[in-house]
């Protein structure tokens, strides 16, 4: 069940964004009328709330390629996978993808022969962002990390791939991040909570203060597990978990994270 939300129309929360209609789920209550909504929220906003993004499919549709390469990868096994079934691959890490993929085929692979099928899909995956450039982010939301930056909002990265670095580089978003938690740190792959964990630690804010913009079903679970709020970047009934969903970041503005309910 959807509820429609008509954001704020602050002036300070990022001008023509102000007017977007948002599809809120009725779970979180009357968000225009509740009493909850004037801020200060989550015990004020300064330094304690803080915006954890994860990357592929929320900053840069490099989503896409990941399914792309696993398409591939999986063709040369005599396995089909299609959009449906790539669900369940998003966020998740390259390893446990690649488990997925042979359970879904009903293979059985070496732990050798698993890592050169890694190996060969993370070679296609860097063929193909090797054109990436800064044009390529998401439309709004260079503008929105600028937003939160100028306001004080600290911002983390939360993301599965051991691939965010270079990616973050050749976007030229590096800089909005005050912590990068990537694949290359974590242990458990979401929907575990470890990585919006370790960011919200290393930002120095609590969960609760914390929210998660993702666009995977292990992501959203993940968010969720940790104790933080949730805007799913997709489709709410694919991400059902998700306290809301946007289609992408130019959707949101500060006017709608300053009436985000306390987390539930
Ligand atoms: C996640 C993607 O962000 O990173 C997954 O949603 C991907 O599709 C995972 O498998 C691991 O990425 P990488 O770049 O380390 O292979
Ligand atoms: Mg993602």
């Amino acid at each position: 069940m959807l509820k429609k939300l008509k954001a704020s129309s602050n002036p300070s929360s990022g001008g023509g964004l102000a007017e977007t209609v948002k599809y809120i789920k009725m779970k979180d209550t009357n968000i225009q009328n509740s009493s909850v909504l004037s801020p200060p929220l989550r015990g004020g906003r300064e330094g304690l709330l803080a915006c954890i993004f994860d990357m592929d499919g929320v900053l840069v549709s490099t989503e896409k390629y990941h399914f792309e390469a696993w398409q591939r990868l999986a063709a040369t096994l005599g396995i089909a996978i299609d959009e449906e079934f790539n669900e369940t691959l998003k966020g998740v890490s390259r390893a446990v993808c690649i488990d997925l993929i042979l359970k879904h085929g009903g293979l059985q692979k070496t732990d050798e022969e698993k890592q050169q099928l890694a190996a060969q899909k993370n070679e296609w995956f860097l063929e193909s962002i090797s054109h990436i450039s800064p044009q390529d982010v998401f439309p709004g939301v260079r503008e929105f990390l600028t937003l939160l930056q100028t306001h004080g909002y600290k911002i983390a990265l939360g993301s599965a791939s051991k691939n965010a670095p270079l990616l973050l580089e050749k976007l030229q978003i590096a800089h909005f991040f005050e912590a990068v938690i990537d694949g290359n740190v974590i242990e458990k792959a979401k929907p575990n909570p470890e990585v919006f964990l370790r960011g919200a630690a290393a930002l120095g804010v609590k969960p609760q203060y914390c929210v998660v913009f993702e666009d995977a079903i292990s992501g959203v679970q993940a968010a969720r597990a940790a104790g933080m709020y949730c805007i799913g970047i997709g489709s709410p009934e694919i991400l059902t978990q998700a306290n809301f969903c946007i289609s992408g970041l130019c959707e949101v503005n500060l006017g709608l994270l300053e009436k985000l309910p306390p987390t539930p």
